[in-house]
This record gives structure tokens, C-alpha cells and sequence, in this order.
């Protein structure tokens, strides 16, 4: 008999940015009580599973990627109450639930950190971090130094906001404080996490300057602050843990990793589950580039035998319907690209709002919040985090009651999930014909690529035949019964920034 493969080896995991998804009251924020109520909706759409952004005590100057009560809900968005009810029901309507995890620094605010600065240089509360007497070249991700100064004249380090000081992960505590959440968190009966900046946590030893610091600061890099070969080992050791429990828990790594084989090496066997597939994410809209990263991925998939992930937009990037132009062409291309991705074996994880096309906003700049906007780098990625809209004319857009904490623009009046649930021809229909569609795909895992030319990215699973078209003019493709498109097809013509997927015989 063989074992079923687990559960998050093909899953659609939906990512929930818990401050902008439902709101229950009137703090302009979303909340737990409003992701559990919304739960069927989900169901509905079709996804297996959901990804909750950090819930935890937090000053929230990075939306609670700075922790500083792992073991704890911020009363901004419930109590533990709460997320067991919402576990309880996701998991009665048959939804997984993966948490964030957030192990590369703390919150200033988290009692390890205020008692490492009133212990003062040498002592083992300042070993859990990096304090040093000098700061080396290293940047931070958000802007300026990574280095702050504190009072005593010592520097601490952290390579996002200030108020996130990186952990040392070469100082037992912290081992022992991390096995203890996972623990936490599994105990209480989540299936997985998501490892924020999982190729961070170990440093280069002696922390050398960086050679290009500018290039190390984002993107696919290595440098001494990322991808260091030690930091497997921590992976290692929660692999561990998570097989001390039943029903297949998981870990995925967001590691902005260099190239893919970087990036699959955090997902070998005896580490964690799955690591997020960026090159996929930052292929521009282009037929040559998507069919080196699918070639590329699922090469290197394959030498570590793990499963691929897809992923087009999360609540760091620009939105894709945006990245790909915008307006309806943006759209298209989003959708086709979405059909593309949906297809290929292994697990999509979505980000909330595409199912409804969302276009990223430009925040006003008197309203964003993003830390990375106010040190200088760039818009920031408010624009990515507005509030969902859910039904109404006008702002919330049935958010709950109070000003959302980032304005929603009037234009989403058409986009609701009320606006498009009963119309046919709407992204959300889309998106749940698609998803319906995905779980008749052949249980074959390989993919073969079919050339139909320069401006087309095609390739075969099974007996279907998934077609993009990434040209300017129509194109013609093979007869078969269309199992769903992305935009009508007459005359076995493909439109131009659309995709298809054929049940064809093999050829
Ligand atoms: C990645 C998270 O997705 C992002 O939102 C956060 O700012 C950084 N890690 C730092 O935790």
C-alpha cells in the first residue's frame, strides 16, 4: 500500500492579510473573528488552505512582522480564544491553516530585547542578539544602516526597521525559544507555518562587510547576511519537530534566494516542506523568461524530489494585474498568467484580492505607513495591503465600520466580492471556475514543454495542453475541448494575453 502524498504537495493556499481582510468592528482593521466568518467564502472559492499574517502582540511598525509575544494574539485582532474558534471551523469546513512565523529578528518591544539593553554590553541577554562595538558596511533592507546605536555606545543589529533587531542564532536560547513556539502553535493544531526571511537567520561569522552592500540590501542576493549554508541547520532540527506530529505539518521558506537551486535547497528532504518560488514571481510578462524559470524549477524540484510552489503576488510585492501593465490588458495577462501557474504541478499560494483582479493602489503618500516608505526606499507596499472590499457603494465596502487603515479607492465600487459573484464573466467567477478546474487535472506530475513558437509558452500534463499566448495578435491552436480559458475562445483562436487549457490526445 502506499502512502497518500501529503496534503500540501498540490495545495492552493490563500494568503490572508489579516489587518486588511474582514473587519468586525470599527478599528478600520481586519481581525480574526472576521477571517473566521469569512471562512466559507474561501471554501466557496475553492482554496485548500490559508496562510495568516502575523496576529501576534506587536508595536505593529512592520504589521506585526515585529513580534513581541510569539506565544499570544494582539488584542488589536482577537485572543487565543478566537484563533481556536477559527481554527476549529477551518478545519470543519476542511481548510488548513498555516500561521507566520518570524524568527529572524524580534520586536524591540519583545522583554528580550528591553532586558539585553539594561544588561548591557557582554552580558547573556545582549548574546541573543547581535550587539557589537562597531557596525560594519551592512544595509538595511528598509533603507539606511542596518546598524542602531544605543545609549551605551554599543550597535545592535537589524536588517529591516530599527525596532527589529535581528536574533543570534548561534546562542542556544534562541534554538530553545523557537522549538518551543513551533511547539506552541503545533500543540494548539495548525498544520504548517510560513518562515519569514527564512534565508537570514544566520550571519556570516564575524559579520564581514558586505562586498557590494547596496546589491545585498533586496532582491534574489546572496551577501554575508542571507543564505548562509548554516542556516540549514535550523531547518533541520524543525523538520524534526514537525514529524514528532501527525497529519503531514509543514514549513514553507520565503527565502529570496539567488538562484532556484538555492531556493529548493531549503525544501531537501530532512528540512522544511516547501520554499516559495520568487523567480516565478519576478519573471517579467514574457514567453522566453516563464518558460526558463518552469524548465529551471522544475529541474531543480526534481533533484531534491520536493514540490514546486507558484506564487504571483503576496502583500510585499506590486500587485501582478499591475506589474503586467495595468488597466485591462494587466488584467488579461494576470489572468492568463494566473490559468498558467494553476496548471503545473505542486502548490499555488494566492495573495487575497487577486481572485477579484485587484490593481495595486497608489496610496496618497500622507496616508502610507509602510516603514519602507518612510526610510527613503521607494513607494512602500501599502499599495498591496488596502483593505479587501466585500460588498456596498462606498468605502469600507462592508469592512467593518470604521475608516480602513488605508484608503480604499471609489473605483473598487464595481470590484466587490458582491459585484462579482453572480456575474459570469467576472475575476472571481474566473477564479473559482479555474480553481474547480485544477482538481480535474491529470495526477501526473510531469510536465513536458511543446514549442508553438516564439510568443507562446506551452507545455503538456498529461493529457492536457496548457497554451499562453504571450504575443500581440491572435493565435490559433490545436482543436480540443476547451476545459477553461481565460478569455472567450471563437474559432480555435487564442486572444492575445490569454490562456487556455486543452484536454488534447497525446500528440
Ligand atoms: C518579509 C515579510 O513578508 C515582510 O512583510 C516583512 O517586512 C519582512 N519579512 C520583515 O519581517
Amino acid at each position: 500500500m502506499t502512502t497518500p502524498a501529503p496534503w500540501w504537495r498540490d495545495a492552493v493556499v490563500y494568503e490572508v492579510y489579516v489587518r486588511s481582510f474582514a473587519s468586525t468592528g470599527d478599528t478600520g482593521m481586519g481581525d480574526l473573528r472576521g477571517v473566521a466568518e469569512r471562512l466559507p467564502y474561501l471554501v466557496d472559492l475553492g482554496v485548500d488552505a490559508v496562510w495568516l499574517t502575523p496576529f501576534y502582540p506587536s508595536p505593529q511598525h512592520d504589521n506585526g512582522y515585529d513580534v513581541a509575544d510569539y506565544r499570544d494574539v494582539d488584542s488589536r485582532f482577537g485572543s487565543l480564544a478566537d484563533f481556536d474558534t477559527l481554527l476549529a471551523r477551518a478545519h470543519g469546513l476542511g481548510l488548513r491553516v498555516l500561521v507566520d512565523l518570524v524568527p529572524n529578528h524580534t520586536s524591540s518591544d519583545h522583554p528580550w530585547f528591553r532586558e539585553a539593553l539594561a544588561a548591557g554590553p557582554g552580558s547573556p541577554e545582549r548574546a541573543r542578539y547581535l550587539f557589537r562595538d562597531k557596525p560594519n558596511n551592512w544595509l538595511s533592507v528598509f533603507g539606511g544602516s542596518a546598524w542602531q546605536r544605543t545609549d551605551d555606545g554599543q550597535y545592535y543589529l537589524h536588517l529591516f526597521d530599527r525596532s527589529q533587531p535581528d536574533l543570534d542564532w548561534t546562542d542556544d536560547d534562541v534554538h530553545t525559544l523557537f522549538d518551543e513556539v513551533l511547539r506552541f502553535w503545533l500543540d494548539r493544531g495548525v498544520d504548517g507555518f510560513r518562515v519569514d526571511v527564512a534565508h537570514g537567520l544566520r550571519k556570516a561569522a564575524g559579520l564581514p562587510d558586505a562586498a557590494d552592500p547596496v546589491a545585498a540590501q533586496s532582491g534574489l542576493v546572496t551577501g554575508p547576511m542571507w543564505d548562509q549554508p548554516e542556516v540549514h541547520d535550523i531547518y533541520r532540527r524543525w523538520h524534526r519537530i514537525l514529524g514528532e506530529y501527525d497529519g503531514d505539518r509543514m514549513a514553507v521558506a520565503e527565502a529570496w534566494a539567488a538562484t532556484p537551486a538555492r531556493t529548493m535547497a531549503y525544501c531537501r528532504h530532512d528540512e522544511l516542506s516547501q520554499s516559495f518560488n520568487f523567480h516565478w514571481l519576478e519573471a517579467p510578462w514574457s514567453v522566453a523568461a516563464f518558460r526558463e524559470v518552469v524548465r529551471e524549477t522544475l529541474v531543480e524540484v526534481a533533484r531534491v524530489d520536493a514540490s514546486p510552489t507558484w506564487v504571483l503576488s503576496n502583500h510585499d510585492v506590486v500587485r501582478h494585474v499591475t506589474r503586467y501593465g495595468g488597466g485591462a490588458r494587466g488584467l488579461a495577462r494576470g489572468s492568463a498568467a494566473t490559468l498558467t501557474m494553476l496548471a503545473l504541478p505542486g502548490s499555488a499560494y494566492l495573495y487575497q484580492g487577486e481572485e477579484l483582479g485587484l490593481e495595486q493602489v497608489d496610496v496618497p503618500p500622507a496616508d502610507r505607513q509602510d516603514p519602507e516608505f518612510h526610510n527613503g526606499r521607494g513607494p512602500g507596499r501599502d499599495g498591496c495591503r488596502v483593505p479587501l472590499p466585500w460588498s456596498g457603494h462606498e468605502s469600507p465596502f462592508g469592512n467593518g465600520t470604521g475608516r480602513p487603515w488605508l484608503p480604499q479607492p471609489p473605483e473598487w465600487a464595481t470590484l466587490t466580492v458582491e459585484a462579482q459573484r453572480n456575474d459570469p464573466s467576472s475575476t472571481w467567477s474566473f477564479y473559482r471556475r479555474a480553481l474547480a478546474a485544477r482538481r480535474g487535472l491529470p495526477q501526473a506530475t510531469e510536465v513536458t514543454l511543446v514549442d508553438l513558437g516564439p510568443d507562446v509558452f506551452a507545455f503538456r500534463r498529461g493529457q492536457v495542453l496548457v497554451v499562453l499566448n504571450g504575443g500581440d495578435d491572435p493565435l490559433p491552436i490545436p482543436a480540443g475541448e476547451v476545459l477553461i480559458s481565460s478569455a472567450p475562445i471563437e474559432n480555435d483562436t487564442l486572444p492575445a494575453n490569454a490562456g487556455v487549457w486543452l484536454a488534447a490526445p497525446a500528440s
